[in-house]
């Protein structure tokens, strides 16, 4: 599908946001093994979160529309899953392809985890040298680097393991195997990564302790609560409309009940470093998370520096990001940062390619990018190389390009926000 987009006068009005995707697969899949049905409130019904579904449902777990915007998971307790007799496939959602392999590690039968191209280069020895620590028989192309993964599920141990990289998902595959193992698992992560696994366990009914950079649960757990959750709007799609009403001249718009977690909202903290000031209005807590809405007016920017601990604090919003330096005044430099390069795509090469064709300056870092700004934008016809979020990138690009801005394969928006443009399109004033 081919988005095309032009320049607008102004974007206006208010939006609520759709459900956050990372929360969405935690509730589907801790929804599963809870003892009784969960109802999921607010859930993001996305392609990613589709493929966590139908993974569940090979496993045995009944969902069901509970009423608008509402699933119910029948969960079927930590030890009720079945043997699936396919191959479950994670489509391009490598939330549910590593959280389920930790999950998978623990049950007693075979299993095998694929998708499609996409998701079959990115790496996944991250999370099966650690299973294999604690026990696991798992397998992958190139010694258990690549997916396909197949799973003899069985007996675990707990270990304490250092993560190598800041990663939330290999951070939850790991306590979720851990609910399984006997004895402790303990994760001990290099700077904070988002803790919606943990927050969520525990309002299951599981003492996870942590202290700073250190996660840590004994297993075997006997059983988990069944979860009566909101889930509070995504701030990775948000973002878009953050950037979006900073660069667009004479904008204002009011975000709804987007999650504020502090795991999450390092944009936020970059935002004000080059000048911008968001309000956080009405904060409140739902289902376990912060949430506020969020004003946003359009203003100058000027460059930053980001690097370290920000980094995994706002690790889905660097395409974005990217797309405000170019309208920023002065140098923004991201550095430690090369986690991006194995994402959905090679974001630092894809991104630094998207935009110079709209005419920015930006040059490739091995870790990361540096942006000379302000540079103003000529449409043309960009690629999203399949990722949700340069597509979205790309699109809000278009809104400040001169002409028009044409998204070859912008379908993928639909990975996690399926109702970006029709959103997009209530808040444009003026084309
Ligand atoms: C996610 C963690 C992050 C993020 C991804 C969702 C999660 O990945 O990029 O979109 O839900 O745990 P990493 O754990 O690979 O950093």
């Amino acid at each position: 599908m081919r988005l095309t987009i032009h320049p607008v006068r102004r974007l206006a009005g208010e939006l609520t946001l759709p459900g956050d995707k990372s929360i969405t697969h935690r509730a589907l899949l801790l929804g599963g093994l809870a003892e009784g049905t969960s109802r999921i409130r607010h859930f993001l019904d996305s392609g990613d979160c589709r493929a966590t579904m139908a993974c569940l449902r090979l496993l045995g777990v009944e969902l069901q529309r509970g009423g608008e915007e509402t699933l119910l998971v029948h969960g079927q307790g930590l030890r009720g899953w079945q043997e699936p007799n396919d191959v479950l496939n994670c489509v391009r959602s490598g939330t549910s392809m590593r959280l389920l392999a930790g999950l998978l590690a623990g049950q007693p039968f075979y299993s095998v985890l694929s998708g499609e191209a996409q998701l079959r280069r990115r790496p996944m020895d991250r999370v099966t040298i650690p299973l294999r620590q604690m026990g696991a028989q798992i397998w992958g192309r190139s010694g258990g680097r690549l997916p396909p993964l197949s799973i003899q599920g069985g007996a675990l141990q707990g270990i304490t393991y250092h993560l190598p990289v800041a990663s939330a998902q290999v951070k939850s595959c790991l306590l979720l195997a851990g609910l399984f193992a006997q004895g402790r698992t303990t994760v001990i992560e290099p700077a904070p990564s988002r803790d919606h696994t943990e927050r969520m366990l525990r309002a299951q009914g599981v003492p996870l302790e942590s202290e700073g950079l250190r996660h840590s649960l004994e297993g075997p757990v006997k059983a988990l609560a069944p979860l009566e959750i909101t889930i509070p709007g995504d701030f990775s799609s948000a973002a878009y409309f953050i950037v979006g009403a900073l660069l667009v001249p004479q904008s204002e718009v009011l975000l709804r009940g987007v999650g504020i977690n502090p795991t999450r909202t390092g944009l936020l903290d970059v935002l004000a470093q080059m000048g911008a000031q968001i309000e956080l209005l009405n904060q409140r807590e739902e289902g376990g998370e912060p949430v506020a809405d969020l004003l946003v007016h359009s203003q100058e920017l000027h460059g930053a520096q980001v690097g370290g601990e920000l980094v995994p604090r706002m690790i889905d919003e660097f395409p974005i990001l990217a797309l405000a330096a170019t309208q920023a005044q002065g140098t923004t430099q991201v550095r430690g940062a090369a986690e991006l390069r194995v994402k959905e795509t090679d974001r630092i090469a894809t991104v630094c390619q998207a935009l110079r064709a709209l005419g920015a300056q930006i040059e490739e870092r091995p870790d990361g990018f540096v942006i000379e700004g302000p540079t103003p934008l000529h449409g043309t016809l960009v690629e999203s190389h399949g990722d949700h979020r340069l597509a979205m990138t790309l699109a809000i690009a278009g809104l400040i390009a001169q002409g028009e801005t044409a998204i070859e394969g912008a379908e993928c928006i639909g990975d996690s926000f399926p109702e970006f443009e029709p959103s997009l399109d209530t808040l444009i004033k003026g084309a």
